[in-house]
């Protein structure tokens, strides 16, 4: 039987993700700004940080959908568009919301994507990064938790599709 380890709780998660909010509440006063989800990993941490931003700002919400993983622990290092935005993105400021950079393949895909769409400005935020796992040189310019080399579940992320309805990041012990 699986067994389930809690590594972040529930508390830890929202004190820092309300810390990015202030964080993005102070980059982008003044300004509208796009929040575009990763689905569908990132879905949960996109909903809970848009509601840490400051209400004064304008904030936006979007989604893209990108495959690269399959039911698999490793990236099968291709990534392929499954769901694109619903509106442009030319002058406008985003903020490229993803769950977790491992070997930073889907981000930087997702990033040529979006760039030449020629938005404002385009930042990246990651609510888990894995610092020794990068194939492609990226970096996040917000990000929650360094996370260990272990396949992280919860709060978004799934392992084959289980367990993104946990409240707590976990790792799952066989
Ligand atoms: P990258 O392209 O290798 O950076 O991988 C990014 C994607 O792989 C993320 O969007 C996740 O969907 C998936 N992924 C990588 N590591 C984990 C993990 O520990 N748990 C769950 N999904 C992961
Ligand atoms: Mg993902």
């Amino acid at each position: 039987m699986a067994h389930l380890e809690v590594l972040i709780p529930r508390e830890r998660i929202a004190q820092r993700v309300a810390e990015l909010g202030a964080e993005i509440s102070r980059d982008f006063a003044g300004h509208a700004v796009l929040l575009v989800g990763v689905l569908k990993g990132a879905a949960i941490f996109l909903c809970d940080l848009a509601r840490t931003i400051d209400p004064a700002l304008d904030v936006r919400m979007d989604f893209i959908g990108v495959s690269s993983y399959g039911t698999a622990k490793t990236s099968s290092g291709e990534v392929q568009l499954t769901k694109d935005l619903s509106e442009p993105l030319a002058g406008v400021h985003v903020i490229l919301v993803e769950d977790i950079l491992d070997t930073g393949v889907t981000l930087h895909f997702l990033k040529q994507l979006l760039l030449a769409r020629q938005p404002a400005s385009l930042k990246l935020a990651a609510l888990l990064q894995k610092p020794d796992r990068r194939k492609v040189a990226i970096q996040a310019d917000y990000v929650g938790f360094t996370f260990p080399d272990e396949f992280a579940v919860g709060y978004g992320l799934d392992h084959a599709e289980r367990y993104r309805n946990l409240p707590d990041i976990c790792i799952v012990r066989e």
